[in-house]
């Protein structure tokens, strides 16, 4: 079993999810697999307002532990990702990264998600 533990940074409970990647997809949004559809299956809320399409950043989320268990980021995601509030080096859309190692133990922080942080920052 993979192993997907989540810390929210709005200071919600953290949750581990475990999951048979090869079950996968476990929702409708998002590549099968990838962060936002393991999320989204087990009734964890993650933004996706463009569907998990790789066209918005709202499912942003910073991979903390087990980067490298992740499908590698497209042009398209680092692109897209290129205009998230709060990148980080080990930042990703989640409904673009998908876990693939049936032993995978990845920890992700699902940042606080304000749309407001582009304005401030570009206040600065
Ligand atoms: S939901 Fe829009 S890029 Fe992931």
């Amino acid at each position: 079993m993979a192993k997907l533990r989540v810390i929210f940074e709005n200071g919600d409970p953290e949750r581990v999810i475990e999951f048979d990647p090869a079950k996968a997809p476990f929702h409708h949004d998002g590549l099968p697999g990838s962060i936002l559809d393991i999320l989204l299956g087990h009734k964890i809320h993650l933004e996706h307002a463009c569907g998990g399409n790789c066209a918005c950043t709202t499912c942003h989320v910073i991979v903390k532990q087990g980067g490298k268990q992740l499908s590698e980021a497209t042009e398209q995601e680092e692109d897209m990702l290129d205009k998230a509030p709060g990148l980080t080096p080990t930042s990703r859309l989640g409904c673009q990264s998908v876990v693939e190692d049936p032993n995978a133990e990845i920890t992700v922080v699902i940042p606080r998600y304000t749309i407001n942080l582009t304005s401030e920052a570009a206040e600065e």
